[in-house]
């Protein structure tokens, strides 16, 4: 038996990795085990140690590989990655809690760190990441940004990383992420979080991206509550095209501008050809406030944070039902602060161009520019945006108002926006009601408060 020894001594030490030249093929260890959940990311790590240069590892198809603990799979190079079988990751909520790898942004967190130079990783035949965030989602009730709660895979200092087919089903977190990295592009993604419980799934981005540059995002379908893809901080060169999006937040800038020490350049972004359904937004921009308010929480405080967000393009949009299609906030977590028009991130040269279909409340835009940055080179064209009941000929209930509001403050020679509205400075990301008239009977709306807040604070300043 021993002088097997040479041969199998991959499989006795690395649990199942079958290695043939530079290719990694990968068996589950359950196979050992009774069908117990033992953890395969021992011998995945084996197999990227092996095969993850000049190489390649498969997941062969019909196979469930457990996943109980953090990977790291950063620094391939030349590496070709095959994903057939399912990635089921566990729901040991402590340990990931305390062991899921730091991605320094907004001190969150990932379970899984993946990239190199010159990687492919295809997921074709069924294969997926299954998060299991199913148990995510129900221990934390909702609660926004908790920490430790890890993002499913971060692509992390790649260089020519082309992933395909990755099809993520209930997310732990964010779905995707890319972070320090160069020509990455992500094609073919599949994202679906939703609860089977009263418990939202609360923070499940599709895609975002920070301090990386020449990307691209082609052909993806994603349900989830939050962000459908999110660019953050220092992300230049990006192009978004061909995106599904289900019940989300659309196409988002941001949010930028949440740390006074680390500026954030957003600069040639183009969003195209996308379909929101059901979305809260379609095509937007957000930035924090221009004062601090303690940075200590993960994604939920922040501000005064300066930098430039320039030549964005929104085109060729179908929207369905989304609540509020076109937004620029400059304040759009301190909806109630008082500094709500101090931002010190400038916006400029961003166009929305070819935006149709329906709006679910009697609004289609809100452009809302700091005081400190009023923004310059804001374009429409073809944005023909009409409420659901106006095409049924219905009434906007409860609001004076029964076309379209385009809401706009601090803008600097628009072009082609039919601003018909102030934009209150704390207009924030969930509309839930029609803009309201100026007549008593839409008393009590949140949208009266923030206009009346407006009309105040114009009114003190006329004062002094
Ligand atoms: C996986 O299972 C499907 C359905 O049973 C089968 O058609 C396919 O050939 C299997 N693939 C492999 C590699 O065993
Ligand atoms: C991940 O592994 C690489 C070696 O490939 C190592 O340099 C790096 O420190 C590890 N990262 C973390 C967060 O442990
Ligand atoms: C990656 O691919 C590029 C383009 O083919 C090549 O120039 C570069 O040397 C490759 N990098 C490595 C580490 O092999
Ligand atoms: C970062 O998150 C960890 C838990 O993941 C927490 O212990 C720590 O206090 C957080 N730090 C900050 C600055 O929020
Ligand atoms: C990032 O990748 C480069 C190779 O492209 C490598 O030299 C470097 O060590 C990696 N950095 C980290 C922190 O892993
Ligand atoms: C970007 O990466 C792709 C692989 O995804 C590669 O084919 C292409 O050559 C890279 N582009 C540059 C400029 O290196
Ligand atoms: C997402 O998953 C839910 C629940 O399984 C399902 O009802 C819905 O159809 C899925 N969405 C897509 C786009 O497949
Ligand atoms: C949690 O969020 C979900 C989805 O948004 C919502 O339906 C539910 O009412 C919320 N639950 C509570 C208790 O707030
Ligand atoms: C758009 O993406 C969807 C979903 O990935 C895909 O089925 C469709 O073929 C793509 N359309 C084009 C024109 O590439
Ligand atoms: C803008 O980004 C795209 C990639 O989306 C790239 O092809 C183009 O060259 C960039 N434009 C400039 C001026 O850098
Ligand atoms: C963005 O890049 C600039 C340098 O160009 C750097 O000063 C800044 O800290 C970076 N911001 C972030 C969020 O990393
Ligand atoms: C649309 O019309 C229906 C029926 O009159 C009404 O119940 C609903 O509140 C209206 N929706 C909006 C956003 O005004």
């Amino acid at each position: 038996m021993r002088l097997l020894l040479p041969l199998t001594l991959v499989t006795l030490t690395a649990g199942y990795v079958h290695q043939d030249g530079s290719t990694c093929t990968l068996y589950p260890e359950s196979l050992n085990n009774d069908g117990q959940a033992i953890d395969d990311a021992p011998s995945i790590h084996k197999a990227f140690d092996l095969c993850g240069h000049d190489g390649q590892v498969i997941f062969p198809a019909n196979h469930t590989f457990n996943i109980n603990s953090v990977m790291n799979t950063t620094n391939l190079v030349n590496c070709d990655v095959t994903l057939r079988g399912e990635l089921r990751w566990s729901t040991d909520i402590p340990y990931w809690l305390s062991h899921s790898y730091s991605v320094v942004f907004q001190n969150q967190s990932t379970a899984w760190l993946f990239g190199g130079e010159n990687v492919t990783f295809r997921s074709e035949e069924g294969g997926w990441y299954n998060g299991n965030g199913q148990a995510w989602y129900t221990q934390n009730k909702n609660q926004s940004n908790q920490p430790g709660r890890p993002i499913s895979i971060t692509f992390y200092n790649s260089t020519n990383l082309l992933v395909d087919g990755l099809t993520i089903i209930q997310p732990q977190f964010w779905a995707t992420f890319v972070s320090y990295s160069k020509n990455v592009s992500i094609t073919n993604l599949f994202v679906n979080a939703t609860s089977d419980d009263q418990w939202g799934t609360v923070n499940t981005d599709g895609y975002d991206s920070w301090n990386s540059d020449s990307l691209l995002v082609e052909n993806a379908v994603v349900t989830n509550q939050d962000d459908c893809i999110a660019v953050k901080g220092n992300t230049t060169n990006l192009m978004v095209r061909n995106i599904t999006c289900y019940g989300n937040y659309g196409m988002a800038i941001g949010s930028v501008g949440q740390y006074p020490l680390t500026p954030d350049y957003v600069q040639n972004v183009t969003f195209e050809n996308i379909k929101c359904h059901n979305c809260q937004e379609a095509a937007l921009i957000k930035t924090w406030q221009g004062d601090n308010d303690d940075s200590s929480s993960n994604g939920d405080s922040g501000g005064g944070g300066s930098g430039l967000v320039k030549d964005i393009t929104f085109r060729n949009f179908e929207i369905n039902n989304v609540a509020l299609p076109i937004q620029i906030s400059q304040c759009i977590y301190s909806e109630s602060g008082s500094t709500c028009n101090t931002s010190k991130i400038a916006i400029e040269d961003i166009t929305w161009s070819n935006i149709k279909g329906t709006s679910r409340y009697n609004i289609a835009s809100s452009i809302y520019c700091s005081d400190v940055h009023p923004c310059p080179g804001l374009k429409f064209e073809d944005i023909e945006i009409q409420s659901v009941n106006s095409t049924l000929g219905l009434p906007m209930w409860g609001t004076t108002l029964q076309d379209e509001v385009y809401q706009c403050t601090n803008i600097v020679d628009g072009e082609g926006i039919p601003c018909n509205h102030a934009a209150p400075s704390n207009y924030g990301q969930t509309v839930t009601s029609n803009v309201q008239g100026t007549d008593a009977s839409t008393e009590g709306s949140e949208n009266t408060e923030a206009m009346n807040k407006k009309g105040k604070q114009e009114k003190l300043a006329a004062k002094q």
